[in-house]
């Protein structure tokens, strides 16, 4: 199983903080933002990982990370986007990489208070096609997100106005192969972008999504509220593992 985090786009909504930098180079508490999305992968066992940037400072990430010595890693591989195109197409730049095998991708800007072990272990033992993380929100608006019906996905939509659940699909999907073939047949969403709801939502038309709901807090910081909120958790989260 391989692991992809997706740290590119010009993230215009935290402006002026990502004018002259790239936002997943952001501190959240003690940690610039692309610690965690790297320390989810690891933890979950997956220690071949592609990054993907673009926008600013692209080069920052490699004087920042390196190899990977800091994560236990031995080697860490890059790509680079060109100009914005939505998480999908960032998403297609990992094909060369993946080759046959399956993965993880995780958006640079989520964090979650637990592991992803157990779902990725499920994930290896589906046969084939994809499978996203729900999580209970306010605000589901903000996200993708997931109708249910009688225990099963029936549609996601991307930040509908009128949400049919609180349940966002977070910024963590395993997915198979098949998936590049599928980003190639997408066509721009209203906002421009390439869009991985459409992605996610071609797999449950094949029948082939199956779905997990993360446990503890997740948060994407992508917005300076958000960013804050981000910042909180991790700091509760540091100060309750000190005192244990
Ligand atoms: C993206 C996805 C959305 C998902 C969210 C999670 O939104 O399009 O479906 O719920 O990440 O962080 P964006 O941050 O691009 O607005």
């Amino acid at each position: 199983m391989k692991g992809v985090v997706l740290a590119g786009g010009l993230g215009t909504r935290l402006y002026p903080l990502t004018k002259i930098t790239n936002k997943h180079l952001l501190p959240v508490f003690n940690k610039p933002m692309i610690y965690y999305p790297i320390e989810t992968l690891i933890e979950a066992g997956i220690e071949d990982i592609l990054i993907v940037t673009g926008g600013n400072s692209a080069g920052d990430f490699l004087r920042l990370l390196g190899n990977g010595k800091k994560f236990g890693l031995k080697h860490l591989n890059y790509t680079y986007q060109e100009g914005e195109g939505g998480i999908a197409a960032a998403l297609s730049l990992a094909e060369h990489f993946v080759d046959n095998d399956r993965f993880v991708v995780v958006l640079g800007d989520n964090i979650i208070e637990k592991s992803i072990k157990k779902e990725v272990n499920i994930f290896k033992q589906q046969k084939e096609g994809a499978r996203i993380l729900l999580k209970e929100t306010n605000t589901p608006e903000k996200f993708g997100v997931a109708e249910i019906k009688e225990g099963r996905i029936t549609k996601i939509t991307e930040k509908p106005k009128h949400p049919l659940s609180n349940f966002a699909v977070i910024g963590i999907y395993m997915y198979d192969n098949n998936v590049f073939d599928i980003i190639k047949t997408l066509e721009p969403s209203g906002r421009g972008e390439l869009e991985i709801t459409d992605v996610n939502n071609r797999y449950l038309e094949e029948g082939k999504l199956a779905f997990g709901v993360m446990d503890g807090w997740w948060t994407d910081a992508g917005t300076f509220e958000s960013l804050l909120r981000a910042n909180n958790l991790v700091y509760e989260r540091e100060r309750r593992d000190k005192i244990k």
